[in-house]
């Protein structure tokens, strides 16, 4: 990545999270072109596109959008929402499960609290037999989230996962530990800006530990989604899967609502199992700002269908 491209991208991550930014656009609602990275602002347009999306083929994970909230009454909501949420993926019979954020959930408030309610989702997701994952935030929730994520396999949840991101230099170790203790990860290269000290800081060095996560998951034999639109990454787990006999029950891609649409279609005809992340609700502003900032491209884009209008 040039210079120009990393200075862009990490005044883009810092938009992200901008209170002032995020309330402006949002009030715009989704015509900033938000709508091709998120499914809609309710959960009945989400659950709609998920259904599209499972006749292709590949199942989904829904989002409902949020993060950093900054009280536990706005975490209560998020809470209820959530237990909307697993009751309409019942009702509507689409082959899904959730992801939730832990800020979402008032971690930076209180931790206790926040694992009061994720526990409360899982257990609900445990009886409709649903999986939760854990989105994995900025460096500062990490091992909070680790800490959640633990308490309940401990507790005999075994419906959760999490995240792990490979540009962090902790995660070979956070793999290791993690794969030992059976717990169901989501391998990622990481969105967020994070300091040099704890961060790889070349694309490169990132691409080439996401491919050692992946081979330490793989070799062992714990359940492990695969979520990148890097087609050299899935060529390459593709074939490593092939030449050592790891079935493909044992893993799963994943990609983004919006994002190399064809793809995840070619890949479930091929057999694989493939899940499309998709995002929904009204606090879209920080989750499109990461999405514009992993493909600056995507800036010109989204403004010229501005202009288009
Ligand atoms: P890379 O950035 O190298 O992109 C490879 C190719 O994919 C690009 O050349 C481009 O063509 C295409 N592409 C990638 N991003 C695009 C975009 N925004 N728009 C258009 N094209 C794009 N991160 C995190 O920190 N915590 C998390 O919990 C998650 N969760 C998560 C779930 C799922 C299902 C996915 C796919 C990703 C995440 N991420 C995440 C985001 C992840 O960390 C990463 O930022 C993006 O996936 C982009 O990285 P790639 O692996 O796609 O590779």
């Amino acid at each position: 990545m040039d210079v120009g491209t990393r200075l862009f991208r990490s005044a883009l991550l810092g938009l992200a999270g901008n209170r002032v930014a995020r309330k402006f656009s949002e009030r715009y609602g989704m015509k900033l072109g938000a709508s091709r990275f998120v499914a809609g602002e309710t959960m009945e347009a989400a659950i709609e596109q998920a259904k599209r999306i499972n006749q292709q083929g590949v199942t989904v994970t829904l989002d409902y959008l949020g993060e950093s909230v900054s009280s536990l009454e706005e975490a209560k909501g998020c809470e209820l929402a959530y237990l909307d949420l697993l009751q309409a993926i019942r009702a509507s019979g689409i082959d899904g499960n959730i992801s939730l954020k832990p800020t979402q959930f008032g971690l930076a408030i209180n931790e206790d609290s926040c694992l009061a309610s994720i526990r409360k989702v899982t257990k609900e997701a445990a009886c409709l037999g649903l999986f939760v994952r854990l989105d994995m935030e900025d460096s500062p929730w990490t091992d909070a989230t680790l800490r959640i994520v633990r308490t309940l396999k401990a507790e005999g949840y075994k419906n959760i996962g999490t995240v792990i991101q490979a540009c962090l230099y902790r995660s070979r170790q956070d793999v290791r530990a993690l794969s030992a203790e059976g717990i169901n990860l989501r391998l990622v290269k990481g969105a967020y800006k994070e300091p040099p000290s704890i961060a790889i800081p070349s694309k490169r060095k990132v691409d080439a530990n996401m491919r050692h996560l992946i081979r330490t998951r793989l070799d062992s034999g714990v359940y492990t989604a695969i979520a990148t639109h890097d087609e050299e990454i899935i060529r390459w787990v593709k074939s490593y899967t092939r030449t050592h006999n790891i079935p493909r029950t044992a893993f799963e891609f994943q990609m983004l609502y919006g994002i190399r649409t064809p793809l995840q279609a070619a890949l479930a005809r091929e057999g694989y199992t493939v899940r499309s992340y998709v995002p929904f609700g009204r606090s879209w502003y920080p989750y499109f700002v990461r999405r514009l900032a992993e493909r600056p491209a995507n800036v010109l884009f989204i403004a010229r269908s501005l202009f288009k209008r």
